[in-house]
């Protein structure tokens, strides 16, 4: 455009310059780019000179206006040359008329002569375009038909040569258009023939090719870069309508779930997406949070699935301009093995007695497990080793049954642990520990100690004594293990037992109710019944032998010669006796026992010692020389026995012997008659106390049957005092009697037990109806022949020493 101003500027001025000088004027044209010393015309010819001449006038070229020359002429030939290349487009670049003027001068004469050139254009420019490449930005949403002018491209030729069209590339969404401008020049505009797409198509490269109408014909082209810009229309897509996860639960809080992602389509703030959960419920708010930007959705709480195991969050995803869009996750909480099972003891029957039955059930339990799936199924048991076990009863239930029998006495009570364990790996367990008593049943008889026990005590001892002590043991409980002891009712010698012995109900200490005498009898045999208090009791019994020892408490007793006074016995000894026959022998017997009954006899007085001597044990006494006829015919000897208790206890007696042979002889033979005589008067006194003796017992019985029968009460016989019968009893021949050889005498009131459980003895002064004792161990009947001597007043010594 501007070279088409220029060239309108300067056409006239070339007009006329070549009307002025138009007589003898030149005028050539020659194409640009003709090389040097092409001939553009001859004008030494054309001016109608001879060349010689045109030399001659010193022709001379000059150039209108200064500046280049470019052509030139040769004086020597008349012709114009080109002097040096011309560029049209250089020289007058878009001046539709290019000329190059020179005023040719010649002298003699003088002549100015007008030569013009005109430089004709040539194709040897190619159509350009200002910029390399066109950038256009097309918003997406721009309609159908909307232009865009792409501008014009540059030819530096001119007329024909310069742009003559456009051409674009093919493509789906634009056409061309050509239009002229109002200086001729072509331009170009894109017009939209298709909406366009950012989505789709975001960049579009389009080639533009202007070409000119020369020959050859030249083209250039251009690269139209076209951007899409965005229009926001699309919404945010999620990559998942529902996106599925599971999660373990107890998932450590920042956990990520997983992460939603939306995308969208557009572009800029169009295409930012920013999450938010669309609904959530409280409880879940406090468990997930979501990144806005970046869409994960993290833990911030602890996921419980025996809370909640399932959560359904609703996420929506909008764009800068509020283009929004939903989806569903879907947490699926997985059960982890975290609850150990739970034991519930529904019901224990606490205690059991011992004597339940094997496999009675003593207990019901229950165990749960939240866990879920195979976490849940629990196993049960007990450990250690009781006679406890479970048997599965519906479904999670379990009764605790005994396996054994139980026994009190062995074990009173059991920690019971059940022990609960999952089936979760790893798998957890719980235990409990039930504690059951074992209840008493009286299942067990007292037992004594040893089932036969020996005492010995020392006769003469005090009544009420100790004399020995059993003991039963009884393992049960309290009452039902409480021990009583009793003694048996039995007859010694047709004499109640309890006479003799009682016993201490608690403490089973036997007592001696009276003093013994070994020389009635020697031991007591009595059965001793323990009785526990349970219901019904249990008993047991045990013996108890109660040995008698003696003490030296009878003297010998002589039984020949015959006590003094009784008889006079003579021993007779043949005067022609020799040492060592026997003459007599002295017999002594001792109601006590071994040592105490061992006899020795001595001679304590003789007549003339040294005659006779005696045996220390045999007693037998023998001459200890011959007789000679100067011994005094009557000897006597005092001889002493003695036994080896301690101490030792003696008699003596004395034997009278007469040296003689013939009975004749002797003086004294009268005085034995009589003495014969008297011993008979003797028996007949005797018998005659014996009568009178036997008429009083009688009579004072005969007055206490009267007033026993009078009072019409129970009365016990024998309230008084009664003289023993003392009657001599050798020993070994002892009976129980109700007397006895009794070395003093002894006050018989009883001690007795009362069976109480607070005091040990109760000192009874006589027998009546109303101290009968308590606990059997003593009883009393009317028709005890041998109460009397529980209650004697008195007691002689009866101690026989016999002298003569
Ligand atoms: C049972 O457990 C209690 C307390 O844990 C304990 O004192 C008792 O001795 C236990 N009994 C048995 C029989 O183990
Ligand atoms: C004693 O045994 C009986 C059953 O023989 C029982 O009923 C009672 O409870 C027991 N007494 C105690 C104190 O255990
Ligand atoms: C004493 O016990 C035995 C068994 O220990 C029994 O056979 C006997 O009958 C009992 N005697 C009495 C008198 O109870």
């Amino acid at each position: 455009m501007r070279g088409k101003g220029l060239s309108t500027f300067l056409f006239p001025l070339a007009v006329l310059s070549l009307l002025r000088r138009s007589h003898g004027d030149l005028s050539y044209a020659v194409p640009e780019e003709m090389k040097r010393g092409s001939v553009v015309g001859n004008v030494a010819a054309d001016l109608g000179l001879d060349p010689k001449r045109f030399s001659e006038r010193k022709a001379r070229l000059n150039v209108d206006g200064g500046g280049r020359r470019f052509l030139d002429i040769d004086y020597s030939s008349g012709k114009m040359t080109v002097a040096e290349v011309v560029d049209r487009e250089e020289l007058c670049a878009s001046r539709t008329s290019c000329v190059l003027k020179y005023s040719l001068v010649l002298e003699k004469p003088l002549e100015l002569h007008a030569v013009t050139v005109q430089i004709e254009d040539v194709n040897d420019n190619a159509p350009q375009f200002s910029t390399d490449v066109i950038k256009l930005e097309i918003r997406e949403s721009a309609v159908k038909g909307t232009v865009f002018l792409l501008g014009e491209a540059h030819d530096a030729d001119v007329g024909q040569n310069t742009v003559q069209g456009y051409s674009l590339e093919k493509n789906g969404h634009f056409s061309l258009r050509i239009g002229t401008n109002a200086d001729g020049g072509k331009y170009s505009e894109l017009v939209l023939d298709k909406e366009l797409d950012r989505e789709q198509e975001k960049y579009m490269n389009l080639l533009l090719t202007a070409t000119d109408g020369g020959r050859p014909q030249r083209s250039g082209s251009v690269e139209i870069n076209i951007t899409v810009l965005d229009a926001n229309d699309n919404v945010p897509v999620f990559s998942q309508s529902t996106y599925r996860v599971s999660l373990p639960e107890n998932s450590a809080v920042g956990t990520s779930v997983v992460t939603v992602s939306a995308r969208d389509a557009d572009e800029g703030v169009n295409g930012e997406v920013t999450y938010e959960f669309s609904r959530l419920s409280d409880k879940a708010a406090r468990i997930f949070s979501l990144d806005k930007v970046s869409g994960e959705i993290k833990l911030i709480g602890n996921i419980d699935y025996e809370t909640e195991s399932l959560y359904e969050l609703r996420i929506q995803a909008k764009d800068g301009l509020g283009l929004a869009s939903n989806a569903k996750v879907v947490v699926e909480v997985i059960d982890v093995n975290d609850n150990e099972p739970v034991i519930v003891i529904q019901s224990i029957s606490n205690p059991v007695p011992e004597n339940t039955d094997s496999a009675t059930e003593v207990g019901i339990i229950n165990v749960q497990d939240k866990d879920a799936g195979g976490n849940q199924p629990i196993r049960c048991t007990i450990q250690g080793n009781v006679p406890f076990t479970l048997n599965p009863s519906i479904k999670n239930f379990y009764s605790i049954v005994t396996t054994g029998p139980l026994d009190r006495e062995q074990v009173a009570d059991y920690n019971i642990t059940i022990t609960a364990t999952d089936e979760g790996m790893p798998p957890l367990s719980s235990s409990k520990v039930i504690h059951l008593s074992v209840s008493d049943v009286n299942d067990n008889p007292p037992v004594f100690d040893e089932q036969s026990y020996s005492a010995y005590i020392a006769e003469n001892n005090k009544a009420g004594t100790s004399i020995c002590s059993v003991t039963a043991r009884d393992p049960d409980w309290r009452q039902n293990g409480t021990v009583l002891y009793s003694l048996l009712p039995s007859e010694v010698n047709s004499v109640p037992v309890s006479s003799f012995l009682s016993i201490n109900a608690d403490t089973g200490v036997i007592h001696a109710v009276r003093s013994f005498d070994y020389e009635q009898f020697r031991s007591l045999k009595v059965q001793v019944v323990s009785r526990d208090n349970g219901s019904p009791p249990l008993s047991s019994n045990a013996t108890v032998s109660v040995f008698i020892t003696d003490e030296n408490d009878n003297s010998p007793q002589i039984l020949y010669p015959a006590p003094e006074g009784k008889s006079l016995m003579t021993e007779m000894v043949p005067k022609a006796a020799l040492s060592g026959s026997l003459v007599s022998k002295v017999i002594a017997v001792d109601a006590d026992s071994g040592q105490n009954a061992w006899l020795s006899y001595r001679i304590v007085k003789s007549t003339d010692p040294g005659l006779f001597s005696m045996g220390v044990h045999s007693g037998e006494i023998r001459v200890q020389r011959d007789i000679s006829e100067s011994d005094s015919m009557k000897q006597n000897l005092v001889i002493s026995v003695r036994d080896n208790g301690q101490p030792p206890l003696s008699a003596t007696c004395s034997v009278y012997l007469l040296i003689s042979d013939n009975l004749a002889e002797v003086p004294e033979l009268k005085d034995m008659t009589y003495e014969e005589k008297s011993s008979k008067l003797t028996s007949y006194l005797i018998i005659a106390l014996v009568s009178v003796s036997t008429f009083f017992l009688t009579f004072i019985i005969l007055i206490l049957a009267v007033r026993f029968c009078r009072r019409r009460k129970p009365r016990l016989l024998f309230d008084g005092a009664v003289a023993i019968p003392s009657a001599y009893l050798p020993p070994n021949y002892a009976e129980v009697e109700g007397a006895g050889t009794l070395r003093s005498s002894y006050n018989y009131d009883a001690y007795l037990t009362t069976g109480s459980h607070t005091s040990d003895f109760k000192f009874i002064r006589s027998y009546n109806d109303s101290t009968l004792p308590a606990g059997g161990t003593l009883r009393k009947s009317p028709d005890d022949p041998f109460g009397s001597s529980f209650n004697e007043a008195h007691g002689e010594e009866v101690r026989e020493t016999l002298f003569i």
